[in-house]
């Protein structure tokens, strides 16, 4: 497995690590927020040279599990991880990544779309199809 880690700071300062996980045919995307996990994107090698993004979630309201002062940080400062570049950063990355191991084309489906959601996956480079819900993009 081969694993890559990026730096991201969010408009307020805060840090993220990234770490991208290449393992063929899968390739991981993790978001941690002081060595916590608050994001994952999942994809996957599909047939011939390309890919499938099969899911990108951000974490939104606190997690119960963390602990104490961890816990207090996260409900009074961040809140939700969401709307910070988070998704957007770790597309990117998962994107250059796919581009280097010669992937031409991702696609994808959206489970529940939505006009922003549509439109941040154009933002990112993606088409959208008719059905409202398929998108791609080449690499
Ligand atoms: C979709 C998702 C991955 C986006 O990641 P993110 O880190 O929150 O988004 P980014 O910070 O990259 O982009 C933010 C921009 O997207 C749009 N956006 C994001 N969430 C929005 C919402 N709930 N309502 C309206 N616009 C929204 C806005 O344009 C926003 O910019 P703004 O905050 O300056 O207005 C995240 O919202 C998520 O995990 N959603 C739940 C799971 C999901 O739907 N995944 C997609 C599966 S197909």
């Amino acid at each position: 497995m081969n694993q890559r880690r990026h730096t991201y700071k969010d408009p307020t300062g805060h840090i993220f690590t990234i770490e991208v996980n290449s393992d063929p045919p899968y390739l991981n995307v993790y978001a941690f927020w002081k060595g916590f996990p608050v994001a994952y994107a999942y994809l996957s090698q599909g047939e011939n040279v390309s890919a499938i993004l099969q899911d990108i979630k951000i974490q939104d309201a606190p997690l119960t599990w963390y602990q104490g002062w961890r816990w207090a940080e996260q409900v009074i400062f961040v809140r939700s991880f969401r709307r910070r570049g988070v998704g957007k950063r770790m597309l990117e990355i998962a994107l250059q990544e796919l581009r280097e191991l010669g992937i031409k084309r991702v696609t994808g489906r959206m489970d529940q779309p939505s006009p922003w959601l549509i439109n941040w996956y154009r933002g990112a480079g993606f088409e959208v199809a008719n059905n409202g819900a398929d998108i791609s993009i080449s690499l």
